[in-house]
């Protein structure tokens, strides 16, 4: 199964991700985190997302298309994957499919996490995220046990640099003029699957798979 997960920042892709894969046994492949981990390794590539992630302005097309790419070639991405955050603009949706023409291959669905602006600010705020295994909180809707620390590790928890106020408003309006296009790109070649991702987060998930399939 060849997913992607389209939604503006703190919308809950990575959230649902996490269930999704391991449902469907697929390779959860977010740019946001291979820019993330490039960035703590300290290699080039981490180095000049850093500037644009830090503004929260995208990362030119040009880089990230050949790393998705490189990416779905990896063996475990064999049987399908689930896309997240990925494609952000026209040119990385029209790359995709290029690339997967190239194979005869298509995506199954594309699922649209939506959610109003004005919720969107506090689930980014609130976030916090395990340094170790990566499992995402939120502060007030989904507090781990015990505060700060991992309920599946017990791995510290951090706050995203990109998680402030200014910067999250600034991503906001970014996916309202780069990304959002692509829901009507999407709905006209009839994969679009619209989710109300305002529910809590378990009724989301129950709403995705009863698309996707048991
Ligand atoms: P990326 O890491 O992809 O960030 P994003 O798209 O801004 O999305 P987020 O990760 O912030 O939100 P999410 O939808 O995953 O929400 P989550 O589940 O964590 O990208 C970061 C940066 O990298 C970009 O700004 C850009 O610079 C660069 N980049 C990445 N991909 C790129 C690309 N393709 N092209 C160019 N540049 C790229 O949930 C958020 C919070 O809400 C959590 O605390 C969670 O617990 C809570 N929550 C989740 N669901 C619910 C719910 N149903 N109810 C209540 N709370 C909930
Ligand atoms: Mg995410
Ligand atoms: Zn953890």
């Amino acid at each position: 199964m060849k997913l992607v997960l389209l939604g503006p920042p703190g919308a809950g892709k990575g959230t649902q991700a996490a269930g999704i894969i391991e449902r469907y046994h697929i390779p959860h492949i977010s740019t946001g985190d291979i820019f993330r981990k490039n960035l703590k390794e300290g290699t080039a590539l981490g180095l000049r997302a850093k500037g644009y992630m830090d503004q929260g302005a995208l990362v030119p097309d040009a880089l990230v298309v050949d790393i998705v790419v490189d990416r779905l070639t990896e063996p475990d991405a064999e049987n399908g994957y689930l896309l997240d955050g990925f494609p952000r603009t026209l040119n990385q949706a029209i790359a995709l499919d290029e690339y997967l023409a190239k194979q005869g291959d298509h995506l199954d669905h594309v699922i649209n996490v939506k959610v109003d602006p004005e919720v969107l600010v506090e689930r980014a705020v609130g976030r916090r995220i395990c340094k170790n295994c990566g499992a995402t909180y939120h502060v007030d809707f989904n507090p781990p046990k015990v505060e700060g620390v991992c309920d599946k590790c017990g791995g510290s928890l951090y706050q995203r640099e990109d998680d402030n106020e200014a910067t999250v408003a600034n991503r906001i309006q970014v996916y309202m003029d780069e990304t959002s296009p692509l829901i009507d790109y999407y709905a006209k070649k009839e994969i679009l699957v619209e989710i109300d991702g305002q529910k809590e987060i378990s009724e989301v998930f129950q709403d995705i798979i009863s698309v996707l399939g048991e």
